[in-house]
């Protein structure tokens, strides 16, 4: 069969993209599966190297997904680089119980031994115990809202060296700063958000630079780019973060300062550098 999209590899199963009904049942794909495929292989695309990293370094692999809805991107992930290894683990946290089913259902049929889906939220697998105390790489495809700021204090407890994270969008920043607008008024800078869209947008582009201090503040390096032509999905922005050192107290101080002129104070809990999690 020839492949439905040129990123397609070689040996890569058809049976498991009809599966997940990214290609029908003859081997067809619609321009909205074309679209998520895209997407995906995309990010897997940056996933790769950031595996054969770890790999060379002989960590043990263990890669959790959260929000990981249908699980196209754990499955592509394990179907691509997991299924020929000895060890490793593919983790999916996911809310929708529904999902975690049909994907465990499918983790079984395609004898896919090394992946498993737990029904928690982000923020409860921040202490979950079926969870390794050690992960080495964190993914987050579009996780809802505050899900992917859970998906980072979730990397920084676990101490992963590696993050990836397509942010959805996030509410509470935006509502914090329309809360606290009518305090803020008297300095010019409210200026940039008193405008209710600019208080939307301003809060989403605000959340991703907190965010990416926050992992500086944690020791690591940062890259954002975009995801894919903006043409593919609004929510586009890539965040790819190695940990190279300890945490960056300049860096803390700078991500503080921003929150306090602000008028966030309150949000200094979310965007802390945060401590490995105690699983003793
Ligand atoms: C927009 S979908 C993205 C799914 C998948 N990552 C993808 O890109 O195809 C977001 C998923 O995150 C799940 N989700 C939202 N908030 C969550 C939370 N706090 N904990 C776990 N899962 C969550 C939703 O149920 C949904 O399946």
């Amino acid at each position: 069969m020839t492949k439905p999209l040129e990123e397609m590899r070689d040996g890569q199963s058809i049976e498991l993209l009809k599966e997940l009904h990214i290609l029908t049942r003859d081997g067809k794909i619609n321009q909205d599966s074309r679209r998520k495929l895209k997407q995906v292989y995309h990010l897997y695309g940056f996933v790769e190297p950031l595996l054969k990293d770890l790999q060379a370094s002989g960590a043990d692999l263990n890669l959790v997904d959260h929000g990981s809805g249908k699980s196209y991107l754990g499955f592509i992930i394990y179907d691509l680089f997991y299924k020929s290894l000895a060890g490793g683990h593919v983790y999916g946290i996911e809310t929708r119980d529904e999902l975690v089913k049909r994907s465990i259902e499918l983790q079984k049929k395609f004898g896919f031994e090394n992946m498993s889906f737990l029904n928690i939220s982000v923020a409860e697998s921040v202490q979950a115990r079926q969870l390794p105390a050690k992960i080495d790489i964190v993914t987050a495809l579009h996780a809802c809202d505050t899900a992917t700021d859970d998906a980072i204090e979730f990397a920084l407890a676990r101490d992963a060296k590696h993050i990836c994270l397509v942010p959805c969008c996030q509410a509470e920043v935006a509502k914090t700063l329309k809360q606290n607008k009518a305090k803020q008024l008297a300095s010019p800078m409210a200026e940039v958000w008193r405008h209710p869209i600019h208080t939307r947008e301003f809060g989403s582009h605000l959340t991703n630079v907190l965010r990416c201090l926050r992992l500086e503040a944690s020791g690591y390096k940062v890259t954002v780019t975009e995801l894919v032509g903006h043409e593919h999905s609004m929510k586009n922005e890539l965040i790819v973060a190695t940990k190279i050192e300890g945490p960056r107290k300049r860096i803390g101080d700078r991500l503080d300062y921003i929150l306090n002129e602000l008028g966030l104070q309150e949000l200094q809990k979310r965007f802390a550098p945060a401590v490995r999690a105690d699983l003793n």
